[in-house]
């Protein structure tokens, strides 16, 4: 046994030390109270993503927002397009944790009040995250409401590669969309998709204009030149795919063949060659409810803006669309509503699994129109050079840079194809179903998709997904 170091220096001074060891631990032990009683501690200031380290926040799980937004897009061009939006957001949380502190996402605007448990509370801002010290402290599972007051100016903010995102100020409104955490320039938000939550909105903005957001309009009210819409969104649904977009939106509304009740948010200046394929809408969800399962939400819709951030997204019940709807997209953004929206990734990193499902299901319903076959669009993404980013990418691990490559989309419908071929139809269909029955309403990773499709298959496929998700290379036997 060696000699510990403290028998080397002096009597003298090692009865100090042990002296102040002694205080030190007695006063940590004694710390919180008697024994079994709260530790509090500050919840983390991420979610633990390894790609984007503050989204979301630890200690606290969102139950539903509410959030009453007041938006005054910018005056006529040459005024700087910059809006003005207040809000108060009433938050209902759980602790997850025994906190003393805990931190919302809010980044761009500023927040005046906050108020827990109706008294208010002490809170700092940093650049991205809003740190609330509630008083009493918070146990864990005990909930809580947080109203925050805040606002400012808005811009066109961007994401890791510079693409518009977020609140993104256009010259009649807003065009919104937040993959993938982008929620933060226009909430306070626990922004990350492990944190599910319903919403409702009531969004006031300049009378002329309409607010669209996700799930069912309620009603909208005007008064004194300013109109209110109120949304309601029952569903639970990741930050990202919160929506609040305001413009001069003709609303179209009609109810599909599989029953779910349509919301179309249509910009005023849109041609009919320009939406025309949301008229496929209804046909799309009555295919993919064959394939995937029954819709999993309360409405569905499009919102088609004159502006354009330059991509789609799946926002959830209300998909986005930048200036026009083209079919494969108007595919491949109701595909997600199960494949990414309902089922939704536990880390950004497999977020092959929303993109791969969704170009996919426009492989298969070009498949259905006879305008192309599985079989032709897998060839396609397999004639790709040995050297194309679509191999030397790591499925399973794209980096934070490569969530939105050709290799997550192509890469991933790829795979999802040899699978089909592996399994056969009856237990790739099995298997797509049971993802979405058993996931859905929460987040689900690569592991756990391999783990399914070897339990609804019965085979090992350990090498099929290695050579596919997980090696730089082009697949070439599996
Ligand atoms: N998730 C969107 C879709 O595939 C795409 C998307 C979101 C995107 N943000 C982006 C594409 C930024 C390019 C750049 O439907
Ligand atoms: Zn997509």
């Amino acid at each position: 046994m060696p000699i510990p170091a403290f028998r080397r220096i002096t009597l003298a001074a090692a009865a100090v030390a042990v002296a102040t060891a002694l205080v030190a631990t007695s006063s940590a032990v004694a710390a919180p109270g008697s024994p079994g009683s709260p530790r509090y501690s500050p919840g983390a200031e991420g979610a633990g993503d390894p790609y984007f380290p503050l989204a979301g926040n630890g200690g606290i799980d969102v139950v539903h927002y509410d959030l009453d937004l007041d938006y005054t897009p910018p005056a006529p061009a040459p005024a700087p397009l910059e809006g003005t939006l207040n809000g108060v957001a009433t938050i209902d949380l759980v602790a997850t944790a025994d906190v003393d502190r805990f931190n919302l996402d809010l980044r761009g605007l500023t927040a005046s009040k906050v108020v827990v448990g109706g008294k208010s509370m002490a809170f700092e801002q940093t650049a991205n995250e809003l740190v609330i010290t509630p008083r009493p402290k918070l146990k864990t599972g005990q909930s809580a409401t947080v109203v925050v007051t805040y606002g400012g100016t808005t811009t066109r903010p961007t994401d890791i590669e510079d693409a518009l995102y977020g609140w993104v100020t256009t010259r009649d409104g807003a065009m919104v969309v937040s993959e993938p955490d982008g929620s933060a320039t226009w909430f306070p938000v626990n922004d990350h998709p492990t944190d599910k939550s319903t919403y409702s909105y009531e969004i006031t903005v300049p009378e002329g204009l309409t607010a669209v957001a996700n799930g069912l309009l309620v009603g909208s009210q005007t008064a004194d030149g300013r109109t209110t819409w109120t949304w309601d969104a029952p569903d639970p649904m990741a930050a990202y795919l919160a929506t609040a977009t305001v413009g001069r939106f003709e609303l179209r509304q009609y109810t599909a063949a599989n029953g779910t009740p349509i919301i179309d948010a249509i910009d005023v200046t849109r041609t009919a060659g320009q939406v025309g394929s949301l008229a496929r809408t209804s046909d799309m969800l009555v295919f993919f409810e064959d394939r995937f399962g029954p819709y999993p939400f309360v409405s569905y819709g499009a919102i088609v803006d004159n502006d354009s951030v330059g991509y789609a997204l799946e926002t959830q019940t209300r998909s986005f669309f930048s200036t026009s709807a083209a079919e494969n997209t108007v595919a491949h953004e109701l595909a997600h509503q199960w494949m990414g929206d309902h089922v939704s990734p536990e880390r950004w990193a497999d977020i092959w699994l929303n993109e791969g499902w969704a170009t996919y299901a426009s492989w298969m319903w070009r498949e259905h129109r006879g305008t192309s076959s599985t079989a032709t669009l897998f060839t396609g993404v397999m004639n790709r050079s040995a050297t194309s980013s679509t191999w030397s990418t790591v499925l399973a691990d794209p980096g934070p840079l490569g969530i939105f490559g050709t290799a997550v989309y192509d890469r991933g419908a790829a795979l999802l194809h040899a699978l089909r071929g592996e399994l056969g139809d009856a237990d790739f269909f099995a298997l797509a179903t049971e993802w979405v029955a058993r996931y859905g309403g929460g987040t689900a990773t690569t592991a756990d998709f391999i783990a399914l499709s070897e339990e609804v298959s019965g085979q090992d496929l350990t090498e099929f997904f290695r050579v596919w998700a997980y090696e730089p290379t082009k697949p070439t036997v599996w």
